[in-house]
């Protein structure tokens, strides 16, 4: 992703408004990876626009998946569990999603693959992966635990594996896997992490059971395709709402969006924090909950994110971050060393960007302790190539004095191409 785009971001006095979001990411992802290696087509309507669940299909693309797009809806043209041998290296861009949770799928086929990346997921760690990969009979080549992977696939074996850390990315990588193993293979992770590979299984017609912290999936169960559609992103949606706590009196009404619980703590975190919040037209869609939310903004109060509400908003740390000098009392995050290893390192991101913006932070190990009541000023932003980095801070822009640079802006298209030009739509001057 080419760093010198900028964007220019002034200061705001309010947020009014509505925004109907594309596809949630981490389903995107899921759900193109299933209808692949599916019977039949699948019809996914709201695919994600970013960057990132391009990268996903075109890796499914290159190992035989027929789809086409038309419109806002995408036909996939399922394989079943034999996909073809790639011509050439899967590249799966800047996306951390589609290499770990394709390797599960890749590590259960007949041929080798090579999986490559930017050079932000080459630094990324993928050892994650391998223990259990390996444990379960993939034969896997990597640069010292890091990108590029050569896998090489073929019969695998169901493992018991508990995972160290808490990641959505790995539990699915080796459900994924456990689809193509002999026998039940067994997940337990330490924190529960998003649940929509289960979700997404379970609406592909697999049995998945969950007892406790562990879940339970057996090989060989076939997958049928499925006609969906991908509600709103939430974790896109948090940069929306981050705006709107930031001004009291803000209107932000947002349709169509993902509710599932192990997403949603988001909303209550930012109730606490001070934003009213309303949900209503709650629904159930393929498993996963979908409802509108109207948020007005109050007095933003800030507080503590930690423990198992670390891991529930690691992708939203960073603007609940950016926005805290604002916040009456400050936030502290605590438990949350996982974000040093994101698309880019976003606890030294976070503050050396606030610091720019003339704040006081103290940065930690596992996280950061930001004092309120501060008024930052506009800086030049850099996004370290990290799409979470560059969008927090055009919010942190919003109610800073002057203008604010964010250098590095078209990282945005990672996951929301069309973020600059919505926020110019919601934001008052
Ligand atoms: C994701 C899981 C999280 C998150 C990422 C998407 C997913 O990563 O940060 O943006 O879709 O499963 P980890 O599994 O590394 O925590």
């Amino acid at each position: 992703m080419p760093s010198e785009s900028q964007v220019v971001v002034r200061p705001a006095r309010g947020v009014r408004g509505s925004a109907r979001l594309p596809g949630d990411k981490s389903i995107s992802h899921r759900y193109a990876m299933l209808a692949g290696i599916a019977e039949g087509v699948s019809r996914i309507e709201n695919y994600s626009t970013g960057a990132d669940c391009a990268s996903t299909l075109a890796c499914m693309r290159s190992l035989g998946v027929r789809w086409e797009k038309k419109d806002n809806l995408i036909e996939i043209h399922g394989r079943g569990p034999g996909l073809s041998a790639p011509s050439g290296p899967l590249d799966c861009g800047n996306s951390g999603s589609t290499m770990r949770m394709l390797s599960g799928i890749v590590a259960g086929q007949k041929f080798t693959s090579e999986l490559i990346g930017d050079a932000s997921l080459s630094r990324r760690p993928m050892e994650r992966i391998i223990r259990p990969l390996t444990e379960m009979g993939a034969n896997i080549e990597s640069q010292q635990g890091r990108p590029p992977l050569r896998i090489h696939g073929g019969a695998l074996k169901a493992v018991d594996y508990k995972m160290p850390v808490a990641s959505a990315q790995v539990k699915s990588c080796v459900l994924l896997a456990g689809l193509f193993a002999e026998g039940e293979t067994r997940v337990g992770e330490p924190l529960r992490t998003r649940d929509h590979t289960e979700v997404a299984l379970r609406a592909f017609g697999v049995t998945i059971e969950r007892k406790g912290n562990e879940t339970r999936i057996r090989g060989g169960s076939p997958l049928h395709g499925i006609e969906a559609r991908i509600p709103g992103d939430i974790s896109t949606a948090a940069f929306f709402l981050g705006a709107a706590a930031l001004f009291p009196g803000s209107q932000l009404l947002l349709p169509g969006l993902l509710m599932n619980p192990t997403r949603a703590r988001l909303l209550d975190i930012l109730m606490q924090m001070g934003l009213q919040i309303a949900v209503t037209q709650l629904e159930e869609t393929h498993g996963e909950m979908v409802g509108t939310i109207q948020a007005q903004g109050d007095q933003w109060n800030g507080g503590v994110i930690s423990g198992a509400d670390s891991a529930a908003l690691i992708d939203e740390i960073p603007v609940l971050a950016a926005i805290a000098p604002y916040s009456a009392h400050g936030i502290e995050i605590r438990d949350a060393r996982e974000l040093r290893v994101k698309e880019s390192d976003r606890i030294a991101a976070v503050a050396a960007n606030l610091r720019r913006m003339g704040a006081q932070v103290e940065e930690r190990e596992d996280g950061l302790k930001i004092p309120g009541n501060q008024q930052l000023r506009g800086a030049d932003i850099d996004s370290h190539g990290d799409h979470r980095i560059a969008m927090a801070f055009a919010i942190a822009a919003l109610r800073a004095t002057g203008e604010t640079v964010i250098h590095g802006a078209d990282s945005a298209a990672i996951s929301y191409p069309a973020f600059f030009p919505t926020l110019e739509d919601l934001v008052q001057r």
